[in-house]
């Protein structure tokens, strides 16, 4: 073959590669212990940790892995349900660029918050601004390995997650040490947070971010460390009530990001009833105890986290909780469930790049309660784009 030939065929492939990006669809994921799958266990000063026996008790080897319950978290499920790959942790070491283009990744951080002074106690944890600027590095790289317009195509495909705010509450503004706590009231520390999450929102669709979930948060004053923490051993109706402002700040952000940002679809999943009735009537969903973490050392109250020394419940499947603050596996995939269900992510056939099929229009997104779960379509459907 003379040179010329050569020449062609090298063209040739550089520009299918360039043009097509023969890339999966992966997902990015943000988030708090929540979504944690191991981050955590290599910061090795931080105080947020899963890293003892028994948590990991009901995934793969039963050793611990990262992850703040027995089992998986509500991301895991939901990929595992639509097809979507786990992706691994950001400081997994054998984290590559092939993996992320076959993965994704995962920055989720116990003791993480949107706020970036959130769960400072807990000495190292990334929080969202952090996990952003990570996220940026990625990009970055993915961009050195298969060129501008591949990555900028990969990154406009990919999936995107995020799921924090109990932290801004539970280890920040109800803690009195944070001067949050006093600096705020309640109405001017959902605004903040509120403006800051938007902030961050932003700058995802500047880096790429187009179809993107944000998980609501659940009743937080139901979390047996907050029931043990009241005098009456009830729920806290005042975190309950923070945690239904942020629901709708949230969705109202989204809302309003639907309106200005070119091509996005986010979604907002909003699990607070299914998780208040879940605590509610624990028996209606096959449960037996919605009150008390199934990882308890002795009576000792709050337990802070599970230890090896720890005595676990007879049947994991029946409690709602695992620890003083996580669910288990199994609430975990009841709220996936109902996710899935609440945002139509199995219509039309996800993970399909066809977020118009399986949004529904912005007008019907505002026809649901407030509390119900939205979807945001952008007013100009998304078109398939032509270099597919
Ligand atoms: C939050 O932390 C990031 C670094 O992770 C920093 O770049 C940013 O300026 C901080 N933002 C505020 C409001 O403190
Ligand atoms: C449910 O819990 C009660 C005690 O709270 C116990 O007596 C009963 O055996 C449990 N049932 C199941 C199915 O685990
Ligand atoms: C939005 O999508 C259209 C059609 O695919 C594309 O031409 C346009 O560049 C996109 N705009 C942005 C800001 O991504």
């Amino acid at each position: 073959m003379n040179f010329l030939g050569v020449l062609t065929i090298f063209v040739t492939v550089l520009g299918i590669a360039i043009d097509g990006c023969n890339c999966k669809t992966v997902q990015f994921i943000f988030g708090d212990s929540l979504s944690d799958v191991g981050n955590n266990k290599y910061l090795s000063r931080s105080l947020a940790q899963a890293s003892l026996p028994w948590y990991g008790i009901d995934f793969g080897n039963g050793l611990p892995n990262g992850r703040f319950s027995n089992g998986r978290t509500v991301a895991d499920i939901i990929g595992d349900i639509t097809g979507l790959t786990r992706p691994p942790a950001f400081l997994d070491p054998s984290l590559t660029e092939d993996i992320i283009l076959q993965n994704g990744v995962n920055y989720a951080s116990g003791g993480g918050g949107i706020l970036n002074e959130t769960g400072s106690l807990f000495i190292q944890r990334f929080s969202l601004y952090k996990q952003i600027e990570l996220f940026q590095g990625t990009v970055e790289l993915i961009q050195a390995k298969i060129g501008k317009a591949a990555a900028d195509r990969f990154f406009q495909e990919s999936r995107y997650v995020v799921a924090l705010g109990s932290n801004d509450f539970i280890n920040n503004y109800l803690m009195p040490v944070y001067s949050d706590s006093y600096t705020y009231n309640d109405q001017t520390f959902i605004e903040y947070l509120m403006e800051t999450l938007k902030a961050q929102l932003k700058i995802l669709h500047g880096l790429g971010a187009r179809q993107l979930m944000v998980f609501g948060l659940g009743p937080m004053g139901c979390i047996p460390l907050q029931r043990v923490l009241s005098s009456t051993g009830n729920c806290q109706e005042r975190a309950n009530k923070l945690a239904l402002s942020f629901n709708q700040g949230s969705s109202k952000v989204l809302d309003s990001l639907t309106k200005t940002l070119p091509n996005a679809t986010y979604r907002f999943g909003d699990n607070y009833d299914v998780v208040n009735d879940l605590i509610t009537n624990p028996h209606k969903y096959g449960f037996n105890n919605s009150k008390d973490p199934c990882c308890s050392f002795y009576n000792i109250r709050p337990a802070l986290t599970c230890v090896p020394a720890s005595t676990l419940c007879k049947d994991r499947s029946k409690y709602v909780f695992w620890d003083e603050y996580h669910p288990t596996d199994s609430a975990n995939e009841l709220v996936a469930k109902e996710l899935i269900k609440k945002l139509g992510l199995m219509d039309g056939g996800a993970p399909s790049p066809a977020p118009a099929a399986i949004a529904p229009s912005p007008k019907s997104a505002h026809a649901h309660s407030p509390k119900s779960a939205h979807a945001h379509s952008p007013t100009s459907a998304i078109a398939p784009s032509p270099e597919g």
